[in-house]
């Protein structure tokens, strides 16, 4: 028996399935893992939670970012990094980064990628914090949904790879710190299946679902990070936490992100009296890093007793805003906002985790065999608070690197069948993981938010600390599972949180608002 299993099974009783590789999630990083490593000669099975288009990939807009220019340069993309890192990022992941990242962004091209180009070279848009214009965009505002398109279309033809949907990845199968597979449920067959395989990489994306509004999809809810720390995985900066700031806020519409390309292109910020504030705030006002801008927009919102301030696109360009921004455009204009004529009312939402599972600059963790990569893995490539579009060069350059690293692997010999069991008690049938989830993720916004204080965060612990029963019984089903794994990413997010007495990028504390070098330094966790 291992003691970090949440379902009751037990492998003698379920088919043995076998694959070279097993990749967890569907987005960038883990399809550009799953077919470099499958044009290398590995058998890969890409499992997924839902749809392979449910991913944060597919929801990007802005773009991503690379020194392609001549205009650009490597060294300076490292600068603006680590200047929005704060001091906490990691220079020689950084240096991998903006080196490496050229080159991959060139291999995406050669899969297929569309970008968009103006006068016969590369359209770059600018987003805050960039010393430059950087930001390769596609179909004007729809950069991720291009790059899922190419990659879904190069998974699905690919021979070496098999794409399993509505596969939820219950544990990893963990013995001596060794990952010899995935429990996983098969939602369409209704059962659990155990996987063997060589190594596993993880790449499940983020946790912006633990909170209330979210620019994330709804499988984003940190379950890669649960599973790898349950079965003993290092977690590393979980208290740093992305708020976008230009959400849209209108009732009865979803909570789509307008892209701070946008602001990139000459939009302006204004509270409810209509007045431009940002420029009170910081010298580079709408450009500022995004948790200055997140900030100024709730104390706008405070002082003017509102929910939202406004975006406002009115003095650009028609043309410029069709051009460049259609697909905000057409989302506004289905909810009565035609973004030439109207303001549009916006408020943060939860975006990106800095933080997650402890790796080198190879994608390996601390457990043997086991893999991170892409917004799941933390080699502290972003530091403290994230650098606009770096994420989706962070999932192609690192996810590379894993299918590089493990080039040789899959000829090694399968490692045999090892058993797994587990028996746990059951949580009984009143357990109503719908509202509990919804209570946590209101604990969550309120406390564990872009604004912390010591009062806040231990009243949020105390809330985990009532459902911490739960932690010793057995999921009953996915919904079980994922309410385990959001309990426990939620208390990795707060317990890291209360820790940091200072203020830092994504992490602000009411109590402790300055910086201090006495915590230059990383939280790394493990069970
Ligand atoms: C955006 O388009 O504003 C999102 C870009 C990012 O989060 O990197």
């Amino acid at each position: 028996m291992a003691n970090h299993l949440i379902m009751n099974f037990n492998t003698r009783e379920l088919a043995d399935h076998q694959s070279d590789f097993i990749v967890l999630g569907s987005g960038i990083a883990g399809f550009f893992a799953a077919l470099l490593a499958a044009r290398l000669g590995a058998a890969v099975t890409v499992m997924t939670k839902q749809s392979i288009q449910d991913s944060n990939t597919d929801k990007a807009q802005g773009g991503i970012a690379a020194a392609m220019d001549a205009a650009d340069s490597p060294d300076l993309h490292y600068r603006d990094t680590l200047l929005a890192g704060a001091g906490l990022c990691d220079r020689e992941a950084v240096r991998i980064l903006v080196h490496e990242g050229p080159r991959r962004v060139l291999q995406l091209m050669d899969m297929g990628a569309r970008f968009d180009f103006e006068g016969g070279r590369l359209a770059l848009t600018r987003e805050g914090a960039h010393s430059c214009r950087r930001i390769m965009h596609a179909c004007g505002d729809a950069t991720g949904a291009e790059i899922q398109r190419v990659l879904n279309e190069q998974a699905l033809a690919e021979k070496n790879i098999e794409v399993l949907e509505r596969h939820f990845a219950v544990d990893l199968l963990v013995r001596d710190n060794t990952c010899h597979g995935v429990l996983a449920y098969d939602q369409r067959g209704g059962c659990l299946k155990a996987f063997r395989s060589r190594a596993v990489i993880l790449s499940t994306g983020g946790l912006g679902q633990l909170y209330e509004h979210s620019t994330n999809p709804d499988v984003a809810t940190g379950d890669g990070i649960a599973m790898a720390y349950r079965a003993g995985a290092e977690v590393m900066d979980m208290e740093f936490i992305q708020f976008h700031p230009t959400v849209l806020n209108l009732p009865g519409a979803p909570r789509f992100l307008i892209s701070e390309a946008v602001r990139g292109e000459g939009a302006i910020l204004r509270n409810r009296s209509g007045e431009r504030f940002m420029l009170n705030y910081h010298e580079m006002a709408e450009l500022a890093p995004r948790d200055v801008v997140v900030r100024a927009i709730l104390a706008e919102m405070r002082r003017h007793a509102g929910s939202n301030v406004y975006l406002d696109l009115r003095h650009l360009d028609d043309e410029l805003v069709l051009r460049r921004f259609p697909n905000i455009h057409r989302t506004c204009l289905k909810h009565g906002l035609d973004i030439t004529r109207d303001t549009i009312p916006v408020a943060p939402a939860a975006h990106y985790i800095m933080g997650g599972v402890k790796t080198n600059y190879f994608g390996e963790t601390n457990i043997d065999r086991l893999y991170a990569c892409g917004e799941v893995a933390c080699q502290g490539v972003h530091g403290a608070n994230r650098l606009a579009s770096n994420s989706l060069l962070d999932g192609l350059v690192f996810g590379g690197r894993i299918a590089e690293r493990t080039a040789g692997l899959w000829r090694e010999e399968m490692p045999p069948r090892t058993e797994f069991a587990s028996e746990l008690p059951s949580p009984g049938d009143n357990v109503d993981y719908a509202r509990i989830s919804g209570e946590l993720r209101r604990m969550m916004s309120a406390h564990a938010g872009p604004l912390r204080c010591r009062e806040g965060l231990e009243a949020a612990l105390g809330y985990m600390d009532d459902l911490a029963h739960l932690e010793s019984t057995a999921a009953r089903n996915i919904q079980g599972a994922e309410l385990r794994n959001r309990l426990l990413t939620s208390r990795l997010v707060a317990e890291t949180a209360l820790m940091r007495t200072e203020s830092r990028g994504g992490h602000f504390r009411d109590d402790y608002p300055r910086t201090r070098n006495s915590w230059l330094k990383h939280i790394i966790l493990r069970k």
